[in-house]
């Protein structure tokens, strides 16, 4: 089957929705960022989930979009940055999609997420920066089991969707947009 959607991964701060809205806005297919649609869908900040539901619950509302999303076409997703804590994820979304990690040093992450304080995760106590190193070791397997991989650390959202969209088209063949 065909893989027409592009599914972007990768931790926190690594330039997922950017680069997705880059990539959208010249494949002309329709942007998903999916933490934004579950606090569309849920009228709920995800900060709020974490917080009165726990992860757990919020993993479940991904795990269930990720299913939605992956049976249609032609979409541009920008995943959580914790999909791939459930390789079902990974998989679900590699059936229909060419899946993208992105990645990006530890010190380009925290100048990012620095001064933002929606990410339940990097909003707990002590050093952030301590947090993310942590954070990564933990999930730097999974995201290295992708095999499309784009270091945005150096790269503008533009310069990533070229890479994004080179990858689509190895695929897919070019020509066919
Ligand atoms: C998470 C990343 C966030 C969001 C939630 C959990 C994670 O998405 O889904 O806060 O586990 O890495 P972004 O990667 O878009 O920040």
């Amino acid at each position: 089957m065909k893989k027409t959607n592009i599914v972007l991964v990768g931790f926190m701060g690594t330039g997922k929705s950017a680069a997705g809205r880059a990539v959208s806005r010249r494949l002309e297919h329709p942007f998903i960022d999916m933490d934004a649609m579950i606090e569309e869908r849920t009228k709920r900040r995800i900060s709020e989930i974490f917080a009165k539901d726990g992860e757990g619950a919020f993993r479940a509302l991904e795990r269930d979009l990720v299913k939605e999303l992956s049976q249609r076409r032609d979409l541009v997703i920008a995943a959580g940055g914790g999909i791939v804590l459930n390789p079902d994820n990974v998989r679900d979304f590699s059936e229909t999609g060419v899946v993208i990690c992105l990645k990006a040093s530890p010190a380009a992450i925290l100048s990012r997420v620095e001064a933002q304080t929606h990410r339940p995760l990097l909003q707990t106590a002590g050093d952030k920066s301590q947090r993310i190193l942590d954070l990564l070791k933990e999930r730097q397997p999974l995201y290295d089991a992708i095999p499309n991989q784009v270091d945005t650390t150096r790269l503008s959202p533009s310069d990533v969707a070229d890479r994004v969209i080179e990858f689509y088209e190895q695929e897919n063949g070019s020509g066919e947009f």
